[in-house]
């Protein structure tokens, strides 16, 4: 009888939650931190644009609970990122934190996501030790591991064998450094000079003189979305193409919020990554469509997946947890969880909550009088070879 009660009084409280407008409900708060201005401020709305067209075709309530999105502009610099996290969370009752257009402002917020116990969606950023620097980080990006090892693949079957690679000087350029060189090597290719340029503000002419006196076959390149264009006129200026030198790169290189503006020198560019515009899928086609709606016919790149898929992991999550946003019920929600994004399958590695998914050999190609990133070569299913290695 006792048992009868208690149920009915579970079933009463039940009853009156379902009748409760939704509005009435708690929120769970998202505090979407991003570099909104500054040099990285595509980042910043490319991440954000995909989170608001997820909201757009997905609706703003998961689970009997409303969605809100808090946008703050970090201006790209950490100590701002660090100090919006906390008075997100300490004042204004933020449950999860999203976003990080650059490692070193992912990176910032780590103490913050463990100290709070707040779940943390890294949305951009691609040091693949991100994840390992708090307990409650998950990402929807990738890591650089994960997207340049295939690039060394592709480069030692395609006929290159000395290469100099040049990356941004911090975290994923090091990572693609490393990743790619140490695969092009064991698959028998030669690395003769390893060029490290700085992140704000590069004048690449110097580093390029370099690559040309190397005489490589090809020039591997990391660069952060949004610095390529700048790179593709001083390699076409500096007469690269006409040396015989190929590039080869990593997809933020000739990433599609700046690919048209790149014009001829960028066609026939190799580049590896998780998403282009162009991938061809159901999937993807709805995306580009809702998301070109949503932001001004605006072209979709993976900044914005990473947005977008960032949004899908929270509502499939909270989804799981009936919309429990707290830190260890959420984080164990995320690991396994698997969905069809517009880049293809992929999923949450339980054990390092970073995200597998495929990585695709692209090349520029013109496609009806626009610059697309045209997949030739699919590597599936790929998990961060940096964790992989370490075990
Ligand atoms: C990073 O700082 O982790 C980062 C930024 C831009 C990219 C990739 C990685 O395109």
């Amino acid at each position: 009888m006792i048992k009868g009660i208690a149920l009915g009084v579970a079933g009463l409280a039940a009853a009156l939650t379902t009748a409760l407008p939704v509005t009435a409900q708690e929120a769970v708060k998202i505090g979407l931190i991003l570099p909104m201005t500054g040099p990285f401020a595509s980042t910043g709305r490319q991440v954000s644009a995909g989170a608001k067209a997820y909201m757009a075709a997905k609706g703003d309530t998961v689970a009997g609970k409303k969605i809100e999105l808090v946008i703050r502009d970090d201006g790209g610099v950490a100590d701002q990122t660090r100090r919006i996290a906390q008075e997100l969370v300490v004042n204004d009752g933020a449950k999860v934190l999203a976003g990080f257009g650059l490692t070193p402002l992912a990176m910032a917020v780590a103490p913050v996501a463990t100290q709070a116990k707040i779940p943390t969606v890294v949305m951009a950023a691609g040091t693949a030790a991100i994840t390992k620097a708090s307990p409650f980080i998950t990402r929807t990006s990738g890591t650089l591991p994960q997207y340049s090892m295939p690039v060394g693949t592709w480069a030692s079957q395609n006929g290159i064998k000395k290469v100099v690679t040049l990356v941004s000087d911090y975290g994923p350029g090091i990572d693609a450094e490393k990743w790619f060189s140490k695969e092009f090597k064991a698959k028998g290719g030669e690395v003769v000079e390893a060029v490290r340029v700085p992140l704000q503000n590069p004048d690449f002419a110097p580093f390029l003189q370099r690559v040309r006196d190397a005489k490589p076959d090809a020039v591997f390149v990391f660069l952060p979305s949004g610095v390529g264009a700048l790179f593709m006129k001083q390699f076409s200026d500096r007469g690269l193409p006409e040396a015989g030198i190929k590039l080869i790169a990593t997809g933020d290189v000739t990433d599609d919020d700046i690919l048209n503006s790149m014009g001829k020198p960028a066609i026939g560019t190799i580049t590896g990554h998780f998403y282009a515009t162009a991938h061809e899928s159901p999937e993807n086609k709805a995306y580009v469509e809702v998301f070109k709606k949503v932001n001004n016919d605006m072209r979709p790149n993976f900044m914005s997946v990473g947005g977008y898929d960032g949004m899908a992991l929270i509502y499939n999550a909270l989804e799981k947890t009936k919309g429990d946003a707290t830190g260890p019920a959420f984080m164990e929600a995320v690991k396994g969880l698997s969905w069809t994004s517009p880049r293809g399958p992929v999923s949450i590695d339980p054990d390092t909550r970073d995200i597998i998914q495929n990585i695709y050999i692209r090349e520029v190609k013109d496609v009806g009088g626009e610059l697309q990133n045209v997949e030739i070569q699919t590597f599936a299913n790929l998990k961060d070879p940096e964790k992989a290695e370490a075990k």
